[in-house]
């Protein structure tokens, strides 16, 4: 423990009481990407993967304030000025609500694991990952509902709007469904066991700001009733454990069509999904990453590499991820990093 500072800090917009001495000094930790909609529920679900996710290191230091030390796999891209970084500036957010801003410093290493732009949840694994990291060298003195609106806000740094199907995944673990977003009504979904999915990310940057704008405002009733009766199969079908009804449930006739010209070859790596045995396939967040889901990692892993194998032809790189559905949310790797 870093030798400890006595003063206590009792009184805060959070109303939480920190105990200095047990502050620790190191943590290292891992957020998982997720995949935002869960192909039919625009906004209102998702669920977190197993790999790729976001790593934190978090060292507590003696001068006060929040600064990034270092962030590597951004290809430079991410701001290492604290107030413009998501991660750091929910961070302070949190520093600050509980009083501890000008008592407390932390530097903070972000290591990313996953390409930025991609649909996966990438700035959400990340700011996770730092509100989860801050916590824990606090001494968790937060639940997960409770770092959830700073979590949100990350959101809106980093993508202009603070939707929750990412960070309400990455946070909780599991299939979640957002009911409400103004008062944050977050519900986590059974996960049945052999859920899987195959993840491919075509190399194409599509930010979430600009595939949000191709959106229509206004949809058709007979299609809203389509889509809703797909969301209610959706969670009809985790709470039955019924693999055919979460497949046959997971269609987008909302988004899909107007996103699906953004990400190349996505019909084809449809039809390559479904003949070879996924129980659905759509786009992942707001694309371009697609998503076979499954029942087992077999059939995913020979889906995502039969359409490696159709991108590489057209030379299209990507990347591919076989996974089951993240069940415990961000985690502690190491306290002494
Ligand atoms: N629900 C959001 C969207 C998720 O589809 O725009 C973005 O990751």
């Amino acid at each position: 423990m870093t030798p400890c500072n006595q003063k206590k800090m009792n009184q805060n917009k959070l109303d939480k009481k920190i105990d200095f001495e047990n502050i620790l000094d190191k943590v290292r930790v891992f957020a998982p990407a997720t995949v935002a909609n869960m192909i039919c529920g625009f906004d209102i679900l998702g669920f977190a993967v197993d790999k790729p996710g976001d790593e934190v290191k978090m060292y507590r230091v003696s001068e006060p304030g929040v600064r990034i030390r270092c962030i590597t796999g951004d290809d430079g891209r991410l701001p290492l000025d604290p107030d413009r970084n998501t991660v750091s500036a929910c961070v302070k957010m949190l520093l600050s609500d509980l009083g501890l801003l000008n008592d407390i410093g932390v530097e903070i290493e972000l290591i990313k694991h996953m390409p930025i732009g991609s649909g996966l949840g990438s700035s959400s694994a990340s700011t996770v990952a730092g509100l989860f990291a801050v916590n824990v060298l606090l001494g968790s003195p937060l639940s997960k509902t409770e770092l959830m609106p700073y979590c949100v806000e990350g959101e809106r740094l980093a993508c202009g709007y603070g939707h929750a199907d990412n960070v309400a995944p990455a946070l909780m673990g599991g299939v979640t469904l957002i009911r409400g977003q103004a008062d944050l009504d977050v519900i986590r979904l059974p996960v049945p066991d052999e859920l899987y999915v195959g993840i491919v990310f075509p190399q194409v940057d599509v930010p979430t700001r600009d595939a949000r704008k191709l959106i229509k405002d206004k949809v058709l009733l007979k299609d809203a009733v389509v889509q809703w009766g797909n969301i209610a199969g959706v969670v009809a079908g985790l709470f039955q454990n019924d693999y055919g009804l979460i497949g046959r449930s997971m269609q987008d006739v909302l988004i899909e069509p107007t996103r699906a010209i953004l990400i190349p070859e996505f019909y084809e790596m449809k039809r390559i999904a479904l003949e070879n045995g996924a129980l659905s396939f759509g786009i992942s967040g707001s694309g371009p990453s697609v998503v076979a889901v499954s029942r087992g990692g077999e059939v995913a892993q020979i889906i995502v590499d039969k359409i490696k194998d159709h991108l590489s032809a057209r030379e299209i790189d990507s990347l591919q991820y076989v996974s089951a559905v993240n069940i415990a949310g961000p985690k502690v790797l190491e306290f002494d990093v």
